[in-house]
C-alpha cells in the first residue's frame, strides 16, 4: 500500500527519494509524488498518477535541487487516483507539506472545522487535513517547530498514521509521527532517512530506529534523529533493530521478474528455516516462549490471517488438530475481528502474516491480547508490527518478498506452521519422539522435492495454454489439498486477472459443476494419497461434461494421466508434504498465464503488498 520516504542531510535528496519510491513500488500504488525544500526557501513538488518512472520524468523538468524532502506512493482509499489526490499534500499557504500512510477516521469533521476557519482543500483525501492542522499549529503555539506542530496536529487525529512533514518555516527538519502504520528511521553521517518499509533503507544503514505507536521523530540535517513520546518528551532509548542485509535479496539477479525469482528461491528458503530446528529428536522452537505446562494447558488455538497466509492457516489447523489434538479455528482476520470469540487463560492465538503489517491481522491479534490470550506470530519481516506486538515470533527468513503475489512466503509459512504443530504435539505428549523425528525428516525432504518440481516448470508452462483464452477456471482438491486448490486459484486470478474459483473436490457437484462445459479448464490436485480415488471420481465428473482437466499428480500415476488433458508431475511424497511441493506448479502456471495475457506479474492492478488499512 502507500509508501513513504524522507531525507534531510548534506546530499541531494531527490536521488534517494526517487530510488526509495522505486524500492517501495512492490507495495502497490496508483500515484506518486515528491516535495522538497527548494533553494529559495519555498517548497516545490511534483506528483502524478501512474508509475514512479512517470514521476522521475516529471522531476527532470523541474529544478528540485534540495537536501531535504519527502516522497510518497499512494494506494487510493479516500478519493480516486488522480494527480490532485496524490501526496504530498500542502497547506493553504504552501509552506507545509505532508505525506501520510493510514486512514484518518475523523477527517470529515476535521475538514469541516478547518474549512469553517477558512482553509481551502485541494484534494478529496483524508490525509490533507494533517497539512492544514500542522499549518495552524505553526502559526500559533508551535511557531517555527514542525515537529511540535505535527505533535499537536496528531493529537486531533483518530485512526492510523505514519506521517512525514516538512515546512518552509523550519528549514531542513523532517518531522515524523507514527500510530498504527510503520515508520523506520536511520541516523547517518550523511543525513537522516525515514521510510515506511525497511527495504528502502537497504544499503544506507544496518541499524534502524523503529518508531513505536504514539511516538514522533525529528530528523536533522546533521543526520541526527531524536525520538519523542506523545507528550513531547525525548525518548532516551528508542527502539532499534540491526539488520543483516543480503544486498542481492531485493534485486532481480538475472530473473525476468521477482515472481520468477521468488518461486526459484523456495528450496533455499526452506533449508534456512529448517536449520537447527531438530536436535536429539526434539523440536526447537524457543520463539514460542511458553513453558511446557503452558503448552500442555492450551485448550484452543485461533489461527488468524488473510489471503495466502490464511491458506497456510487452513493447513495449520489440520496439522495441529491432527497431531497435537488441540481444537483449532482458522479464520480470516477481517471476519474474526467482529466475532464473539471464546477465550480463556489457556487460549493461544497464532497470526500468520508475511508483511507483519496487515491491518486486519494486527487488529485480530490486539483483540486476542486484550481478551487475555497469548499471541504467537509467524512472519517474514524483521521488526514488523506483528513481530513487535506478539508474545513470541517465528521468522520464516524467506528474505524480502518483492512481488506482490506471495510465493516463497507461502511455502515457508507452511513449513513454519508444521514445525509449530510438531512442537505442540511433542510437548503435549500426543506424538512420540520417534514419530516427530520421522515427520521432521519428511519435512527436510521438501527443498529437494521442490527442486525436482522447478526443473519441470515446462509442464506448467505447457498447461498454461489451456487457460490463456478461458473465461474462468476451477481448481479442485481434497483434504490438505483443498487449501492448495484455494491458493492455486488465488495465484491465477491475482496475476493473470482470469477469474478462478477453488472448491473442495467433493463439493463440486453441489453447485460449481453447473459451470462446466466443453473446454472449461479445471485444475485437479490429485496426488497419490488417502483421498486420491475420490478425487479421481471427481475428475471423471469433470471429463464427462467435456471440460478440460489439467492435473497435478504423482509420478507414475498413469491412470490419472490417461484421463486428463495434461499432467504436472510431482515426485512421490508423504501426504502432508504435498501442499508444499504441488503449489510450485500452480505458481508457475499462474505466472505463465499472466505473461501470456500481457500482465505485470509483480505489480498486479489494484493490489498492495502490505494491506495496512482494515
Ligand atoms: C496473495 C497475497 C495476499 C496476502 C495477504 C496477507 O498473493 O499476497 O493474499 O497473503 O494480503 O498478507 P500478509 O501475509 O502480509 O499478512
Amino acid at each position: 500500500m502507500c509508501g513513504i520516504v524522507a531525507y534531510t542531510g548534506s546530499s541531494q535528496a531527490i536521488p534517494f527519494l526517487l530510488d526509495g519510491l522505486k524500492t517501495l513500488e512492490y507495495r502497490g500504488y496508483d500515484s506518486a509524488g515528491v516535495e522538497v525544500l527548494a533553494q529559495d526557501g519555498s517548497l516545490a513538488g511534483v506528483k502524478c498518477v501512474g508509475r514512479v518512472s512517470a514521476l522521475v520524468e516529471k522531476c527532470q523538468t523541474r529544478d528540485l535541487r534540495s537536501t531535504c524532502g519527502i516522497a510518497h506512493t499512494r494506494w487510493a482509499t479516500h478519493g480516486a487516483p488522480t494527480d490532485r489526490n496524490a501526496h504530498p499534500h500542502t497547506s493553504c499557504d504552501g509552506r507545509v507539506a505532508i505525506v501520510h500512510n493510514g486512514i484518518i477516521e475523523n477527517y470529515r469533521s476535521l475538514r469541516e472545522e478547518l474549512q469553517a476557519r477558512g482553509h481551502e482543500f485541494r484534494s478529496e483525501t483524508d490525509s490533507e487535513v494533517i497539512a492544514h492542522l500542522v499549518e495552524e499549529a505553526l502559526r500559533g503555539p508551535a511557531a517555527g517547530d514542525v515537529v511540535e506542530a505535527l505533535r499537536r496536529a496528531t493529537r486531533r487525529l483518530e485512526g492510523s498514521w505514519a506521517v512525514a512533514a516538512i515546512s518552509a518555516d523550519d528549514p531542513g527538519t523532517v518531522a515524523c509521527a507514527r500510530k498504527g502504520s510503520p515508520l523506520v528511521l536511520a541516523a547517518t553521517d550523511g543525513g537522516a532517512y525515514a521510510a515506511s518499509d525497511i527495504t528502502a533503507l537497504a544499503g544506507i544503514t544496518s541499524h534502524v530506529i523503529q518508531l513505536d505507536d504514539g511516538q514522533l521523530a525529528r530528523m536533522d540535517p546533521s543526520g541526527a534523529v531524536t525520538v519523542y513520546d506523545a507528550s513531547g518528551s525525548e525518548v532516551a532509548k528508542p527502539d532499534t533493530l540491526d539488520i543483516d542485509w543480503d544486498a542481492s535479496a531485493a534485486t532481480l539477479g538475472g530473473y525476468d521478474d521477482f515472481m520468477a525469482k521468488e518461486i526459484a528461491e523456495q528450496p533455499a528458503a526452506i533449508e534456512r528455516l529448517l536449520r537447527g530446528r531438530l536436535s536429539d529428536g526434539r523440536i526447537n522452537l524457543d520463539e514460542l516462549d511458553l513453558t511446557d505446562d503452558e503448552i500442555a494447558a492450551i485448550d484452543r488455538i485461533y489461527v488468524v490471517a488473510c489471503g495466502t497466509s490464511l491458506h497456510v492457516g487452513l493447513l495449520a489447523r489440520r496439522f495441529i488438530e491432527g497431531w497435537a489434538r488441540i481444537p483449532v479455528v482458522a479464520e480470516a482476520a477481517s471476519e474474526f475481528i467482529y466475532e464473539d470469540v471464546l477465550v480463556t487463560d489457556h487460549t493461544l492465538c497464532v497470526i500468520i502474516t508475511q508483511s507483519g503489517e496487515t491491518a486486519d491481522t494486527l487488529a485480530a491479534a490486539r483483540k486476542m491480547h486484550a481478551a487475555g490470550a497469548k499471541v504467537f506470530a509467524i512472519t517474514n519481516v524483521l521488526g514488523s508490527t506483528a513481530a513487535r506486538e506478539s508474545d513470541g515470533v517465528l521468522y520464516i527468513q524467506a528474505g524480502p518478498e518483492v512481488s506482490v503475489c506471495s510465493t516463497k512466503a507461502y511455502t515457508a509459512q507452511m513449513v513454519a506452521a508444521t514445525i509449530l504443530a510438531l512442537l505442540l504435539a511433542q510437548k503435549n505428549g500426543h506424538m512420540a519422539t520417534g514419530e516427530v523425528a520421522r515427520r521432521f525428516r519428511e519435512l527436510a525432504r521438501v527443498p529437494d522435492l521442490m527442486r525436482v518440481v522447478l526443473d519441470r516448470s515446462w509442464q506448467a508452462k505447457a498447461a498454461a495454454r489451456e487457460f490463456v483464452h478461458a473465461p474462468s477456471a476451477l481448481f479442485i482438491g481434497r483434504g490438505v489439498n483443498s487449501a492448495t486448490a484455494s491458493e492455486g486459484a488465488l495465484k491465477l486470478k491475482e496475476v493473470s486477472y482470469l477469474h478462478a474459483e477453488a472448491y473442495a473436490a467433493g463439493e463440486m457437484k453441489h453447485g460449481p459443476i453447473a459451470l462446466l462445459e466443453p473446454s472449461f479448464p479445471v485444475v485437479a490436485i490429485v496426488p497419490r494419497d488417502s483421498v486420491r480415488d475420490k478425487t479421481v471420481s471427481n475428475i471423471q465428473e469433470v471429463i464427462a461434461r467435456g471440460a478440460t482437466c489439467v492435473a497435478v499428480a504423482t509420478d507414475g500415476d498413469e491412470d490419472v494421466a490417461s484421463l486428463v488433458e495434461r499432467v504436472m508431475w510431482i515426485p512421490d511424497c508423504p501426504e502432508n508434504i504435498v501442499p508444499m511441493v504441488a503449489i510450485l506448479h500452480l505458481q508457475v502456471l499462474a505466472r505463465y498465464v499472466a505473461l501470456a495475457r500481457g500482465c505485470d506479474v509483480d505489480k498486479p492492478r489494484n493490489l498492495a503488498k502490505s494491506v495496512t488499512v482494515e
